[in-house]
């Protein structure tokens, strides 16, 4: 029987944590930590996200900025508006809610982000610096995995990680990660040959494909931890993940549930990032 990994209770430890940190800011440099969220277009999971992000902010004390453009806003238009928040001293996170209209290069937005204020860490300033394991702000539901799996006290120096799916935003950080805690990394995605074999080989295996039931018990071995980033709706419209929770639970030592497990701490990570830029900010103007 796999152990549950809770990210709802992992989330609610930090986010205390957070909050009282927020509180130490406002006492000792009066910098209430702020996050603009700017969310374009009606998606309806897009407004979901974006308000839980705001109902977090108010939980460990942020000024939530909230900025919603129309659907047929011009790409200089969420430039122009990004540029003010970059100068906005009350601004410490800038957030741009994903995925964006067709008609807007998410990329050009991504840059035009000052990389201090880039809480969601996908500035290229910021994907280098990860890269060279020399980090301010890490992206955050790879950042978020990491503490489940070190919530357990499971080590993972030297262990088979398998991350499956290789976006910028989950599975080629989520391996970067893994990678410099010392685990042999294998990224898999969808030209990969025997993909359940080499999942049979995971100790951990990290699952960001976005298909309801995709990891089966098969690929699953004996013992390992099973990671579940998946966001997905089953037959019955259910909120579910990748995994095949019934037949792959009982042979898991560890797995995280969805909902209650990466998703809280996704959040959690954007309100770490929004805290450590509004410290940097006090550091940087008390030299
Ligand atoms: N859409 C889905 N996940 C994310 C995320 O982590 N950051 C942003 N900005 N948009 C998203």
């Amino acid at each position: 029987m796999g152990k549950l990994i809770s990210g709802k209770e992992v989330s609610t430890s930090i986010r205390a944590k957070i909050k009282e940190e927020a509180q130490k800011l406002r006492d000792d440099y009066g910098i209430q930590p702020g996050l603009a969220v700017i969310l374009v277009g009606n998606d309806p999971a897009s407004q979901i996200y974006v308000r839980n992000k705001q109902k977090a902010c108010e939980e460990v004390g942020f000024h939530a900025f909230e900025y919603r453009l129309n659907e047929n806003s011009t790409q200089e238009q969420l430039l122009d508006l990004i540029g003010v928040l970059n100068k906005d001293n009350k601004v410490h996170g800038i957030l741009v809610q994903l995925p964006l209209p067709d008609h807007i290069d998410p990329q050009t937005v991504i840059n035009t982000i000052s990389p201090e204020k880039d809480v969601d860490a996908f500035h290229p300033i910021n994907v280098g610096k990860i890269m060279l394991g020399d980090y301010e702000f890490l992206p955050c539901t790879p950042a978020g995995v990491m503490e489940l799996i070190d919530s357990t006290g499971v080590e993972i120096s030297g262990k088979n990680c398998v991350v499956i799916g290789r976006s910028n935003i989950v599975g080629k950080p989520m391996a970067m990660l893994l990678l410099h805690r010392n685990a042999t990394v294998t990224i898999c995605h969808s030209r990969t040959k025997n993909l359940a074999e080499v999942c049979a080989g995971a100790d951990i295996l990290v699952s960001a494909v976005g298909k309801a039931h995709f990891i089966t018990a098969d690929m699953v071995k004996e013992g390992a931890m099973v990671i579940d980033v998946g966001m997905n709706h089953d037959e019955n419209g259910k909120l579910c993940g990748d995994v095949e929770f019934s037949t792959v639970e009982p042979r898991a030592s560890y797995i995280t549930p969805v909902p209650g497990g990466v998703g809280p701490m996704t959040i959690t990570m954007l309100m770490k990032n929004t805290l450590r830029a509004a410290e940097l900010k006090c550091t940087k103007s008390a030299k």
